[in-house]
């Protein structure tokens, strides 16, 4: 339903490559895996069945998946010309993730992962080294510094930016500098109904990711539309389940903000802007292959979802804008709530961007494709394939 009313609005189709850009702000580094029978034991010797190197990192895996589910995306971190480096972007280039604003600097070596991937349990066990930047460096030039190139994107371009909480000072910044962004663009907004531009000039959504355990990441909440909590950070937090987690973060988090909370083999839950639960069972594959990058691919998958209902919700409020008599077909559209319908829009406040898009429906539906895509992963080994998988799901779940 949504895909064929997309049609009348765009005229021609459903194309995604109409849907702007989402950025994903992170980190990229080398993952080297080695796939055991079990889980070796200290001081042992133990042959893997199976090694590979591979492109990682949470924000540049992101990123891979979000381009094979056919997303124009963009990845924005440190790149160094130093050795693996030139992997990783060729890498990027095959996936057709766009590098190309990133800080690039000689004295930034590749941060690397080891990862153990073990069949028996299917655990993913990662011993993780980033060599931070020697702050001589980061003195030595502006352009070192992540903000000031960050400042140099044209965030027209965008309708998304997730960052995966790293540095929260440094990440902060950088929401800031798309809120005044966002603030420029409401003031810039015509008088009267001038809509044109909007599909462009949108307001962005900041999603983020708490992933590693560290209580520091907690002071990003307050700045997210959509939050993603992993596992791992509810643990250390002492939550022993989605629903706990989410009563709990929903308190330290913006009013109006949408929770996730993604637990392995539980599958997922996630809060509504409004304070509604919604779930989605795990969708395991027949054999589990490979679960290094499952949260990954889940984000992908939901920043997905949400962001092709953003942008489709974007266009029906400039349809409507266009038309001043109320029509039925219009108005019968499933997408959002018809509540939520301002005719007599106020286009100085562009409240209506905010995460009105997001209702108990288009969220169960996010989630749930973000399981299943993330099941069909955790079936197969590294991503590619993932495209196909979604080809068949995607009927399914948007209509
Ligand atoms: N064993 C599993 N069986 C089925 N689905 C799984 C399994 N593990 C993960 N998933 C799917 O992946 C989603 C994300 O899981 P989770 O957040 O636990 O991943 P993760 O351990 O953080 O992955 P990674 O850290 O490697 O990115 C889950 O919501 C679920 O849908
Ligand atoms: C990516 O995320 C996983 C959990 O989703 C985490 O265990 C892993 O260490 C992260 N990788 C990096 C490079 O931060
Ligand atoms: C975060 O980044 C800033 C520079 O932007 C740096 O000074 C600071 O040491 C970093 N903090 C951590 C914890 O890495
Ligand atoms: C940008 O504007 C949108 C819409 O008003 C809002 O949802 C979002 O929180 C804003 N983001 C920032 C970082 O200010
Ligand atoms: C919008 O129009 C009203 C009346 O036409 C005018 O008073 C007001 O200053 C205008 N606002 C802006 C931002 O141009
Ligand atoms: C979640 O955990 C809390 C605290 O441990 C517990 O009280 C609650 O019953 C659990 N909820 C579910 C659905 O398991």
């Amino acid at each position: 339903m949504i895909s064929s009313f997309y049609e009348k609005i765009v005229g021609s189709s459903s194309q995604e490559s109409n849907i702007p850009k989402i950025l994903c702000v992170g980190l990229t580094c080398l993952d080297i895996v080695q796939t055991c029978k079990r889980f070796p034991k200290e001081d042992s010797d133990l042959s893997s069945v199976e090694h590979r190197w591979q492109r990682g990192g949470n924000a540049s895996n992101t990123c891979t998946v979000l381009s094979l589910l056919g997303d124009s995306c963009e990845f924005f971190g440190w790149l160094s010309s130093k050795e693996h480096f030139n992997f990783l972007q060729n890498d990027m280039q095959k996936y057709k993730i766009d590098f190309s604003h990133c800080p690039l600097t000689e004295d930034y070596s590749c941060p690397v992962s080891t990862v153990i991937l073990s069949l028996s349990s299917g655990s993913r066990t990662i011993i993780h080294h980033n060599p931070n930047l020697p702050e001589t460096a980061l003195e030595k030039f502006k352009e070192l510094n992540l903000l000031e190139k960050f400042k140099k994107l044209n965030l027209l371009d965008y309708s998304w930016i997730h960052f995966e909480g790293r540095n929260t000072t440094e990440t902060i910044s950088m929401i800031q500098y798309v809120e005044a962004f966002n603030h420029s663009l409401i003031k810039e907004t015509p008088n009267n109904s001038q809509f044109k531009n909007l599909p462009k000039d949108v307001p962005i959504t900041i999603s983020v990711e708490l992933e590693k355990p560290k209580s520091s990441l907690l002071d990003l909440l307050p700045y997210a539309d959509v939050a993603f909590i992993s596992k791992d950070f509810a643990k250390s937090r002492g939550y022993n389940n989605m629903s706990e987690t989410l009563k709990h973060m929903s308190l330290e988090a913006k009013s109006g903000a949408t929770i996730i909370c993604a637990w392995g083999d539980r599958g997922a839950m996630a809060r509504t802007p409004h304070g509604i639960m919604v779930q989605s069972p795990a969708y395991p594959p027949l054999r589990i292959v490979d679960t290094l990058g499952a949260g990954d691919t889940f984000n992908a998958a939901v920043l997905h979802h949400l962001n092709k209902v953003k942008t489709i919700f974007i266009e029906r409020e400039k349809i409507i804008q266009a038309i001043p008599e109320n029509s039925d077909e219009i108005l019968n559209l499933n997408i959002g709530s018809k509540h939520e319908i301002k005719y007599n829009h106020n286009i100085e406040s562009l409240e209506y961007c905010k995460t009105k898009f997001i209702t108990q429906a288009t969220l169960q539906e996010a989630i749930t494709f973000g399981c299943h895509i993330a099941g069909a992963k955790v079936g197969i080994r590294g991503y590619d394939g993932l495209n196909k998988v979604f080809g068949n799901k995607s009927e399914m779940v948007i209509s």
